[in-house]
């Protein structure tokens, strides 16, 4: 039976993000209740969820450490500001991180999102050379089909083109490097494609038209992931770090997806053996169930900011709920989760699998490409002629008919379960999806 006070009456005051509102309020899918592997629509139907909600429930949904360490929260601390005032939570927690960090990035600022994360470390970037007297270096440099958020500076750095085009001019000193899709060679590829180190050398091209000494920072995603997961080529990412290092740039990883286990190690820096100078992370920190963002900074960024008369504000950025007590504790039993069913590399463990089953789909009507790496996968499907997106949405609909949650950019779908999954679930997705690709017009 439906339960009344969860059936929403009215769909249209809620005007909702990067969402087809008219469509969707036609035809809604609501999701509930959640526990573990599973989402409940209102009518108590069970949804797989195939894309860990929104590539951030990590741990599965409903874990009581984070349950319970929310409710003591809420009655022990609801809020204290950390602009000049601490709590022990704050500390506890970025202590905690950084055992999780790579060596070197031992300071941590909090922030509400990913998109926040990427504005934080953005400024430092530009903060920091200025602090070291290098105030000429203020261009920043993302890369096309990057996803940093939604927010000025993440949208500017960003490379996807329908987030940036009715924004204007967005900010002044931003340039991009070539995307390092190639299907032509790499279509089908498992895991890390083998073609196109030499897209890295398209950084020395833009360093060489602007001259590198007025550039501040590189962004990458070190897989992006809203682009419909595109995962470096083979020594691309170390091919990077090396020119940020021989320019003194600084290179940071968005790890908003790839950070917190998803490809089976902490963060995608030790997964992929190439250090940051910050790594910016949100979703997985919380396993997605209270907004929190973190940016991870190597000492001596910290450190370039601690001079000066000491009662004096070293850096004049944050946010009111930057380290807020209720998230923190969110944070720490999200931890606490990880580390007792060591889910921060269970994805290694699952890799394989995963890989095997999600190729079984080459063949499949409309199947032009398919990629994985960790837990997280794509299938690209050919786009219908004159209606770019149309086929990969009918069937993130019909998947939802049949069960399944899955996530849809573009014409390509997106896959990345809760780290919690079992073989036999990985089963139920690869087969649904099966079904679900053959029958789309
Ligand atoms: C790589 C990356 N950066 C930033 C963001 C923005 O995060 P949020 O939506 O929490 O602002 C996302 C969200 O998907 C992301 O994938």
């Amino acid at each position: 039976m439906p339960d009344s006070t969860i059936v929403p009456n009215d769909l249209s005051s809620f005007w909702m993000p990067f969402t087809a509102n008219r469509q969707f309020k036609k035809n809604p899918r609501i999701l509930a209740s959640a526990d573990r592997m599973h989402y409940k629509t209102p009518e108590g139907r069970e949804i797989l969820d195939g894309t860990a909600g929104l590539w951030c429930v990590n741990a599965g949904h409903k874990r009581p450490k984070i349950v319970e360490a929310i409710q003591r929260q809420a009655e022990e601390l609801d809020f204290a500001p950390t602009f000049q005032m601490g709590h022990p939570k704050a500390f506890e927690l970025a202590n905690r991180l950084n055992n999780l960090a790579p060596d070197g990035l031992d300071h941590v600022m909090f922030t509400n999102s990913g998109s926040e994360s990427v504005e934080t470390a953005l400024k430092t970037a530009i903060a920091y050379h200025r602090a070291k007297g290098e105030g000429q270096r203020f261009r920043l440099i993302g890369r096309e089909r990057g996803y940093h958020g939604v927010n000025f500076g993440g949208i500017s750095v960003g490379g996807i083109v329908a987030n940036r085009k009715m924004f204007g001019t967005m900010l002044a000193g931003v340039d991009h490097m070539r995307h390092t899709h190639d299907p032509q060679r790499n279509a089908f590829s498992k895991g890390q494609p083998e073609h196109g180190v030499e897209f890295a050398e398209d950084l020395e091209r833009i360093l060489a038209l602007h001259d590198p000494s007025t550039v501040a920072a590189v962004i990458v995603e070190p897989v992006s992931g809203s682009t419909g997961v595109l995962v470096p080529p083979k020594g691309y990412l170390k091919r990077l770090r090396e020119i940020c290092d021989k320019h003194n740039i600084l290179l940071i990883f968005d790890e908003v997806i790839t950070g917190y286990g998803r490809l089976g190690a902490p963060f995608a820096a030790q997964y992929f053996d190439v250090i940051p100078d910050m790594i910016v992370s949100a979703k997985g920190l919380t396993n997605g169930v209270l907004p929190m963002g973190a940016v991870y900074v190597k000492n001596h960024i910290h450190d370039a900011f601690m001079h000066g008369p000491e009662h004096l504000i070293e850096f004049f950025h944050g946010y009111t709920y930057s380290g807020h007590p209720m998230a923190c504790a969110a944070a720490l039993g999200t931890l606490d989760t990880y580390e007792e069913e060591g889910l921060l590399t269970r994805a290694s463990e699952l890799a394989d699998y995963w890989e095997s089953s999600i190729h079984s789909l080459k063949g499949h009507p409309h199947v032009i490409d398919i990629r994985n790496i960790g837990l997280v996968g794509a299938i690209e499907l050919e786009t219908i002629p004159g209606e770019p997106t149309k086929r990969a949405m009918n069937a993130m609909v019909k998947a939802f008919e049949k069960g399944l949650l899955i996530r849809t950019t573009g014409d390509i779908i997106a896959l990345s379960p809760p780290l919690i999954i079992e073989k036999s679930e990985i089963d139920q997705i690869f087969e649904t999806v099966s079904g679900v690709l053959k029958d789309l017009d």
